[in-house]
């Protein structure tokens, strides 16, 4: 297999410090080496898209930087905290800062879209949501963010009612009530037809954009990752054998992260 290098293009961004860094980061599972020493940085404001076959390491990196997978790395920081170096309460409060939105939603069906917006904001919060009382400026900030993602009107609706293009709309409204520095969704939009695929990744785009909160997003459609993405990280086999901006994503690089059978071939998956 062959590797494309493309320079990273200069963005506006970038002279800021990363918001993620890591060197050399690794995670075996066994006699698997799920991710063989990558590095990476995420920007400011930066949607990175991850691609790769099944078993590539994507889901993985994402684990990795909340240390819920096994890793070891010569450096892997989001923001100043050193991730691998904390435990117990520093580890939870590391997790707090950073939101997590997953193909299925993992939203509390029988719960409203404003108490699963609410659940986002426990570990902050204090005591008195252990017993359900959500403060009013919590309530409060949970609908504005309801309204951001244009769930306004379904706010007291149980979950299970909604549309799953809707249900992930909480799911990014529960995400941001933490106030996170990253975001991390894998393989958001793999449940979703393809219409409301691009309307979710636009509203992770925006999250980027008019939050500053950078988004990495698990894809397997490489035309979405050109289309919503700033930056692509292609993996293979736990390697990255791609890095540069999502635009650049031609057919050379697509055969150099997925090999010649494209994106839809998995026979090499894992290989
Ligand atoms: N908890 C685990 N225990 C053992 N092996 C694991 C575990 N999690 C992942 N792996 C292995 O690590 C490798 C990378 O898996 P990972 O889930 O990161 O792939 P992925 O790129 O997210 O794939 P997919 O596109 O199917 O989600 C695979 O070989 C997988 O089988
Ligand atoms: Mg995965």
């Amino acid at each position: 297999m062959s590797s494309v290098t493309v320079p990273v293009a200069e963005s506006p961004t970038r002279a800021l410090a990363p918001v993620v860094s890591a060197r050399n980061l690794r995670v075996n599972y066994g006699a698997v080496r799920a991710l063989d020493g990558v590095d990476f940085h995420v920007s400011p404001g930066e949607v990175v898209a991850l691609l790769g076959h099944s078993g590539s390491g994507k889901s993985t990196l994402m684990k990795a930087l909340t240390q819920m997978a096994p890793a070891t790395a010569d450096e892997l920081r989001i923001g100043d905290t050193d991730v691998l170096a904390q435990r117990g309460k520093d580890l939870r409060e590391l997790r707090a800062r950073v939101g997590n939105i997953f193909q299925h939603f993992n939203l509390v069906p029988n719960l409203s879209a404003l108490s699963n917006v609410l659940t986002g904001g426990l570990y902050g919060a204090g005591p008195s949501n252990l017993v359900g009382l959500f403060p009013r400026r919590q309530r409060a900030r949970a609908l504005e963010l309801l309204d951001w993602v244009g769930l306004e009107d379904k706010a007291r609706q149980q979950t299970r009612t909604l549309s799953g293009g809707q249900q992930q709309r909480v799911a990014i409204a529960r995400a941001l009530m933490q106030d996170p520095e990253l975001i991390l969704a894998d393989e958001p939009v793999a449940s979703l037809d393809p219409r409301l695929a691009g309307s979710v990744l636009a509203l992770l785009r925006r999250i980027a954009r008019e939050r500053d909160i950078p988004v990495i997003v698990s894809l397997h459609v490489v035309d979405l990752a050109r289309r919503h993405a700033d930056r692509v990280i292609g993996l293979h086999s736990g390697l990255v054998l791609y890095e540069g901006p999502a635009a650049d994503v031609d057919d050379d690089v697509v055969v150099a992260i997925y090999g010649e059978g494209g994106e839809f071939d998995d026979s090499d998956a894992g290989a």
